[in-house]
C-alpha cells in the first residue's frame, strides 16, 4: 500500500478523496496549498502526490518542478476543470503522470492510481536511481491506446525487446505509431538513463545529414564555422532512432554500417576515431527489400539494422481499436482546446469505421481535433465529420460504389479479399466472414491469386 499527498484548497474536496484512499488501505497526508505541498514533501518519502492544477501560492506545474528539482520520484496526478485544463496538460508535459478533468469519480481517479504506481514500480526496476528525463512522459505505456489482437503482438514484442540491446526495425505505415514505439523501447530499456536521440534521415540532403550523425570540425565545410557533437556521439549511452532509414544515401548508408561494425566513426574534417555506446532502432514505411532490388538500400546495412523486426500494422487491421483511439483523442483536444464535448454520435462514428485511414493514427488525431474545432454542440456529428471528408473517398454504409470510369472486375475483387485479409490479420476464415464466402472458397480464390502473382501483402518480402 502506498502514502499518498493530496493537495487542494477545497479542504472539502481533499477529504472526500483522502476518506476513499484511506478507506482501501494506503496512509494519506493532506495539504491545503502550495507551500504547504513542499512541506509536506520534504518530511517523508511519498508514493503518490493528487493536486488540483490551481493552488493557493502556486499550482501543480510548480509543484511537478520541485518535486523533480528535489530528486523526488513520487507520481504526480493532477485534475483540471474545463478553465484550469491548459495548465493540466502543461504539467503533464512537465513530468505529471496523467490529467484528470473534473468532475472525475473516485474510482477513476483510483485507476489512474494504479497506474502510475505500476508504472513507477516498473520504472524504478528498470532504472533504479535513475532520475526522469525530458521527454519520458510522451512515451509512457499508457500513451499506447490499443486492444486489438494485433497490437498486443506489437506490445508483446515490445516488452521483450526494451530488455536486450539488439537492433530493431520498426516498418509499417506512415502515422502507424513506429516513432512512439521507438520511444517505447528506449524509455524502457537499461539504456532509459541515457540519452534518446531521433534522427530524420529523409529531412536533409547528404552533407548536412552526415554532419548531423557524425559532427564535424570547425572549418569542415563553408559554413562550419565551428565545432559540433554529431547524433552519434550524443547517443553515448543510450538510443539513436533513425527514422526513415530507407532514405538515406548510399554513401551516408556505408558511414553509419561503419559506426555499427567498429562503434567508432570520425567527425566530418577530422580523422581522430571517436568512440561511441549506442543502439540503433530505425524505422520506414517504404519496402525496403525492393529497395535493395533497386541497389537503393545496402544488405549488409539491412541486415545490422534488422537484429529484430517489429511491423506496425496499419490502423484498419485493428479491429476494435478505432473507438478507443477515437474516445482518447476526443479527451485530449477537448481539454486542450477546453471545449465541453463529451462524445461522438453514432452515425459519426460509423463514418469513421468506413474510411480507409491512409494517414492512420496520425491522420484520426488531426480528424478528431478538427472535428472539435467545428463541433457546436457537445457531441461530434456526422455534419461535422461531412466537412472534413468532403472529397475523399469513403463508401456509403452498405453500398460499393462503381467508380466512374467503371471498374476490372478481378481487379476489385483482388482488392477486396485484400482488403478483408488485411482487416482480419490474415485469418482467412474472418475474412470469409467478412466477403460472404466460405472458407474454401476464399482459400480457392487466394491461390488462384497468388498464382498470378497478385495478392499484395503490406510488408511482405
Ligand atoms: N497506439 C497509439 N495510441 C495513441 N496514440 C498513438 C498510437 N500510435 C500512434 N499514436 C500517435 O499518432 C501520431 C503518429 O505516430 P508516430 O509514432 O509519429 O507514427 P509514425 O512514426 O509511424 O509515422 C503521434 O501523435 C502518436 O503519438
Ligand atoms: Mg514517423
Amino acid at each position: 500500500m502506498g502514502t499518498f499527498l493530496i493537495v487542494d484548497g477545497d479542504a472539502d474536496f481533499s477529504a472526500d478523496i483522502c476518506q476513499f484512499f484511506g478507506s482501501i488501505g494506503h496512509s494519506l497526508y493532506r495539504a491545503a496549498d502550495f507551500q504547504g505541498a513542499l512541506l509536506e514533501l520534504s518530511a517523508r518519502a511519498y508514493d503518490l502526490v493528487v493536486s488540483n492544477v490551481r493552488l493557493p501560492g502556486g499550482g501543480a506545474i510548480d509543484l511537478s518542478r520541485a518535486m523533480r528539482k528535489a530528486g523526488r520520484d513520487a507520481e504526480l496526478i493532477v485534475y483540471a476543470d474545463i478553465d484550469s485544463a491548459p495548465e493540466g496538460l502543461r504539467a503533464v508535459k512537465e513530468g505529471a503522470f496523467c490529467l484528470l478533468q473534473k468532475p472525475f469519480s473516485l474510482p477513476e481517479l483510483n485507476f489512474q492510481a494504479r497506474r502510475a504506481l505500476l508504472d513507477r514500480g516498473s520504472r524504478r526496476s528498470a532504472s533504479p536511481g535513475m532520475e526522469r528525463l525530458e521527454g519520458e512522459a510522451a512515451y509512457r505505456p499508457y500513451n499506447f491506446i490499443g486492444e486489438s489482437e494485433e497490437i498486443r503482438k506489437v506490445f508483446k514484442i515490445v516488452n521483450r525487446v526494451a530488455r536486450t540491446n539488439v537492433s530493431t526495425l520498426l516498418l509499417g505505415e506512415t502515422g502507424t505509431g513506429k516513432e512512439l514505439v521507438a520511444g517505447a523501447i528506449h524509455y524502457n530499456s537499461l539504456r532509459s538513463g541515457g540519452p534518446f536521440i531521433r534522427v530524420n534521415c529523409a529531412a536533409l540532403p547528404e552533407q548536412l545529414l552526415e554532419s548531423e550523425l557524425f559532427g564535424h570540425e570547425k572549418g569542415a565545410f563553408t559554413g562550419a564555422d565551428r565545432m559540433r557533437e554529431g547524433r552519434f556521439e550524443r547517443a553515448d549511452g543510450g538510443t539513436i532512432f533513425l527514422d526513415e532509414v530507407a532514405d538515406m544515401s548510399l554513401m551516408t548508408q556505408a558511414k553509419v554500417l561503419r559506426v555499427l561494425q567498429e562503434k567508432s566513426f570520425e567527425r566530418l574534417g577530422s580523422s581522430e576515431p571517436v568512440k561511441t555506446d549506442v543502439r540503433v532502432i530505425s524505422a520506414t514505411n517504404r519496402d525496403l527489400t525492393e529497395r535493395m532490388r533497386e541497389g537503393q538500400f545496402r544488405e549488409d546495412l539491412f541486415y545490422r539494422l534488422n537484429g529484430v523486426t517489429i511491423r506496425l500494422p496499419p490502423l484498419r487491421a485493428r479491429e476494435g481499436d478505432l473507438a478507443l483511439l477515437v474516445q482518447f483523442f476526443l479527451k485530449k483536444a477537448t481539454l486542450e482546446m477546453g471545449k465541453a464535448i463529451c462524445g461522438i454520435e453514432p452515425g459519426a462514428m460509423d463514418m469513421l469505421l468506413r474510411y480507409r485511414w491512409p494517414g492512420n493514427i496520425r491522420e484520426l488525431e488531426n480528424v478528431i481535433e478538427r472535428a472539435v474545432v467545428m463541433a457546436e454542440g457537445e457531441i461530434v456529428t456526422a455534419e461535422d465529420l461531412d466537412l472534413l471528408f468532403a472529397g475523399s473517398e469513403l463508401p456509403a454504409a452498405g453500398q460499393v460504389s462503381l467508380p466512374p470510369g467503371g471498374v476490372a472486375l478481378a481487379d476489385a475483387e483482388r482488392q477486396l479479399i485484400e482488403q478483408a485479409l488485411e482487416r482480419c490479420g490474415w485469418v482467412q476464415k474472418k475474412a470469409a466472414e467478412l466477403l460472404g464466402v466460405s472458407e474454401r472458397v476464399l482459400s480457392y480464390k487466394i491461390k488462384n491469386l497468388e498464382a498470378e502473382g497478385g495478392l499484395r501483402r503490406p510488408g511482405s518480402r
